[in-house]
Formats: C-alpha cells, sequence, structure tokens
C-alpha cells in the first residue's frame, strides 16, 4: 500500500505483515517499522512502538522511528576513524560526534522494495545501495533488511551486507517501545542478560572500560523497573546520559542467535524477548524525547516515553581495538539478526 509522500512528492510504500494477532507495518523510508499492533493479555490490540503518521515527518523531524540505523549506529569518536593507514572523517551531527550515519543516513533513504512473501511466515525484503564514499564510508554497500512475522508472534528483522572496498559498519534497528501502547516505560521492567556495560565521556562516547553492572543502577541482571534509578543523580554515567543511554556487553558469545533481553509491562500483561546474535545492546530509556515530535495520533512524545534496545557493536568500535571489530572486508557478508518475541503474562 501507499504510505504516503514526501514533501518532493516521492512516493513511500508500505507493507503490513499479519498473523491474525500481530501485525507490523514496515515503510519503505528508513526500511522502518511504523507501526506493531500487539495484543495485552485481554486480547487487546495497541500499538507497542513510536512512529509518525505521515512520510514527511520523518525527514522534517528526524528520531530514527523504528528506522533501520547505519552505515554506523551510535557514535565515532570526532567522526574520525582509519582503516589500513588511511583516515576517514565523517560529519559530526551530534556535538563533536558523528551519529546513525551523520546528515543522511540509512533512515532517510528510500529503500527498495524487493519481495513480498504472504505465506507463513510473512515477510519484506528491502534493499538499498550506498555508493562509494556515501556519507564519508569507503565502499560500495549493498545491504538488505528481511522483515518476517510467524505463528510464533516473533517478528524477526536480518540484516546483510557486502561491500567492495573494507569498511566499518553496524547496523540496527531503532525502534522506540512502549509496550502499554501509550503513557511511559518507567513502570516497565527490563531484564539485559548484560554483566558489564561500556562507560562514556560527557559527549557519550566510550572511554573504552567494561564495567561490571553489579552494585550500579546499570543492573538489569534480574527484571528491575525502569524507573526506579533512572533519575539516580548519584551515578555520573546516568548524569551524562540524562538517564539510561548505554552499550550492554551481552554475556554470551555472539554470532549465534540468543536471549539478550526481555521487556514486561505489567500493566498490559504484554512481554517481549529480545534475541540477537549482536555482541551488545545499546538501552537507551528516550532521554532526548523533548515534547517536539508529534507522534502517531497525535500524540506528543516526552522523556521515557519509550525506549530502545538497539542489538550492534559497540559505539566507537573503529577507534577502539579491543572491541567487537566492525570490519567488512569484500568477500564477506555481514548480518545481523534481530527477533522480538511477543508474549502475555498474567497479573
Ligand atoms: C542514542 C541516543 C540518541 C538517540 C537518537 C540513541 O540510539 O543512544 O543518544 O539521542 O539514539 O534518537
Amino acid at each position: 500500500m501507499e504510505f504516503g509522500k514526501l514533501a518532493d512528492g516521492t512516493a513511500i510504500d508500505a507493507v503490513e505483515l499479519s498473523n491474525g494477532r500481530i501485525c507490523a507495518r514496515i515503510i519503505a523510508l528508513g526500511a522502518a517499522l511504523q507501526s506493531l499492533q500487539v495484543p495485552d493479555r485481554n486480547g487487546k490490540p495497541g500499538d507497542v512502538v513510536l512512529g509518525y503518521a505521515t512520510a514527511a515527518e520523518y525527514l522534517a523531524k528526524p528520531q530514527y522511528f523504528g528506522a533501520t540505523v547505519g552505515r554506523y549506529a551510535n557514535r565515532i569518536r570526532g567522526g574520525r576513524f582509519s582503516l589500513d593507514g588511511k583516515s576517514y572523517q565523517l560529519a559530526a551531527n551530534d556535538g563533536p560526534n558523528h551519529l546513525h550515519g551523520g546528515v543522511k543516513g540509512f533512515d532517510k533513504a528510500v529503500w527498495k522494495i524487493d519481495a513480498v512473501n504472504s505465506g507463513s511466515p510473512a515477510s519484506v525484503a528491502l534493499s538499498h545501495v550506498s555508493p562509494d564514499g556515501d556519507g564519508g564510508f569507503p565502499g560500495t554497500l549493498e545491504v538488505t533488511a528481511t522483515y518476517s512475522l510467524n505463528e510464533k508472534n516473533e517478528l524477526s528483522l536480518e540484516y546483510r551486507a557486502t561491500t567492495d572496498k573494507p569498511t566499518v559498519l553496524n547496523l540496527t534497528n531503532h525502534s522506540y517501545f512502549n509496550l502499554a501502547g501509550g503513557g511511559d516505560i518507567l513502570g516497565h521492567r527490563l531484564t539485559l542478560l548484560a554483566d558489564a556495560y561500556t562507560p562514556v565521556d560527557a559527549t557519550l562516547i566510550p572511554t573504552g572500560e567494561r564495567r561490571n553492572v553489579a552494585g550500579t543502577p546499570f543492573d538489569f541482571r534480574q527484571p528491575r523497573a525502569i524507573g526506579e534509578r533512572v533519575r539516580d543523580g548519584h551515578d555520573e554515567q546516568i548524569r551524562f546520559g540524562r538517564g539510561y543511554d548505554h552499550n550492554y556487553v551481552l554475556r554470551d558469545e555472539a554470532g549465534t542467535l540468543r536471549r539478550a533481553a526481555k521487556l514486561e509491562d505489567p500493566a498490559s500483561g504484554r512481554v517481549m524477548e529480545l534475541l540477537t546474535a549482536a555482541p551488545a545492546v545499546q538501552f537507551y530509556s528516550g532521554n532526548f524525547l523533548d515534547g517536539t515530535s508529534i507522534g502517531k495520533g497525535g500524540r506528543i512524545h516526552r522523556q521515557g516515553d519509550a525506549l530502545c534496545l538497539e542489538p550492534q557493536v559497540f559505539p566507537d568500535s573503529p577507534n577502539h581495538a579491543d572491541f567487537p571489530s566492525a570490519r567488512l572486508n569484500p568477500g564477506d557478508t555481514y548480518t545481523n539478526v534481530i527477533v522480538y518475541r511477543f508474549s502475555t503474562a498474567g497479573r
């Protein structure tokens, strides 16, 4: 279906994947998840992701709602890195740093819808070609994003990419979740299967340290309400992020799909498990939502109205030799697999 048009008249198509209970709408702009209807414990559907009602708003007021973020999700210090002795300068679009692919990242590209499969699982495959030098990154990058929804209420997303020159990349999905379908996420309970996170400086660039979460507000090894410690101003890291905006190092080895996180909304009973093969997850508690973005249904989005769990390699990896590598060589295929598994729990 046509979702809408950009200001310049470009038509943006949308595809809906449904299994009769869950319905996901994916738009070609940013290969983004624009809405996700999920039933609560009484079977009542609710939209659990933030998004805009119109295509033009995604460009007019970019928030990365549901978008594919690339070429490099999160930050690169000073927008600078070097590869094989050659240095590269990217846009500094977040204070002194590079964020989420720069001025025109993958969230602002109109992706091609290559295939729609109505079978079980229902799926849609999108692709995008980023030319050599795009945004300052080396190599022609050919990227695909495939969403599929199965009968087990799992929405899966697989990113794949190839390059014709050595490059760095970090693709993720930037969905903002609110399992209540409204209100804020402070009462949501989060479990993160991570024993450590990477502390940041005041510009949110990792210092290089991996810090144990034990005894800190960052400990989500057991389910904890997000609102419990999100205002803990004693912790410098919480102050730097204005809440949670940190990279969690997942416990089990990267490369195979494993559980990373669980999010529960006790009020609606909706539960989401996150599985990924990525080494880490950025947990962002929606700290920079400041009431200036008006989402679907005319809703104003304020701080803490939604949260992101972004499976990724570590931020600023190209500048840290001991972080998992973000390098992709010609002949190799990059993959990032993300599964959002939905269920409900009783009171
Ligand atoms: C980052 C935040 C940033 C937000 C932008 C998140 O992934 O960690 O620092 O403000 O994206 O929407």
